[in-house]
């Protein structure tokens, strides 16, 4: 594990990790090291990378299995679980808050990114911190907030193939505290978009609780935004961040991530 420095990249979320090519093997201790330094940080960065795509999915084992995405028209051609993330055609960026893949039964533990192109301007990704979002909310709601669950679906159907909708469209439900597997502490868990309602809400006001929640809970304090330089690999905690992507880039330019979530344990609140 010789080399590896952990440097926080502020009081609350992000730690920069150098000294490591992610692109070489790496011994368990590393790996282990690498793992438990996602669970204390919730998003990592590390600058300079450069993988090929057996490499990068080498890379992401760290974290857990990669899993299959839902937007196989995206999918690298012979590597189907690396996810390109980029904006052609008109598409938005996903710029609301958010957690990845909250429609599977086994939704990722860690979303990896790649910065392949990046745009001169603009363009960065914003990481929030959820279990510090819990801890400031008033006693009452979070004891609220442990009661309740969501059942989850996809959500941008018009921009998803038959056989996805077909194979990861089925209702789960998870709680919307959710215990770190490997951490130990709760953080509050829920995709606005895939999810369809709050048990016992209708969809309508399942929404407007969610976005309240989102607009109380997400501050500056608990956030950390990565400008993104090419080479980065920014590594996002799934079980306890949301995130959001900036479309504030010229769209002219390129803006190319590889995408591979791995996957993590059920969502459960003990
Ligand atoms: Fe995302």
């Amino acid at each position: 594990m010789a080399g590896l420095t952990i440097t926080p990249l502020s009081p609350s979320i992000g730690a920069e990790i150098s000294g490591v090519d992610l692109s070489r093997p790496l011994d368990a201790e590393t790996r282990s090291a690498i793992a438990t330094a996602l669970g204390d940080h919730l998003a990592l960065v590390f600058h300079d990378q450069s993988f090929t795509p057996d490499q990068y999915l080498e890379a992401a084992s760290i974290f857990g299995p990669p899993m299959r995405q839902h937007y196989s028209q995206h999918n690298m051609p012979e590597y189907p679980d690396i996810g390109l993330v980029w904006h052609r055609n008109g598409q938005a960026p996903a710029e609301m808050w958010h957690t990845d893949h909250t429609n599977r039964i086994r939704p990722p533990a860690a979303t990896m990114l790649y910065g392949v192109e990046i745009p001169s301007a603009g363009g960065g990704t914003s990481v929030a911190n959820m279990r510090a979002a819990l801890g400031a909310l008033p006693a009452e709601e979070q004891v609220r907030l442990h009661t309740l669950k969501t059942v989850n679906g996809l959500d941008n159907k018009s921009d998803t193939r038959p056989e996805d909708l077909e194979a990861y469209d089925k209702p789960i439900v998870h709680p919307m505290v959710r215990t770190h597997a490997l951490h130990g502490s709760k953080a509050v868990y829920f995709h606005i978009t895939k999810t369809k309602y709050i048990e016992g809400m209708t969809p309508e006001d399942s929404k407007a609780y969610m976005n309240d929640l989102l607009e109380r809970m997400i501050r500056p304090d608990i956030v950390y935004h990565h400008q993104w330089r090419k080479g980065d690999v920014l590594v996002i905690d799934d079980r306890a961040t949301m995130h959001r992507a900036h479309g504030d880039y010229d769209r002219s330019q390129a803006r190319v991530l590889w995408r591979i979530i791995a996957e993590g344990d059920r969502p459960v609140l003990i």
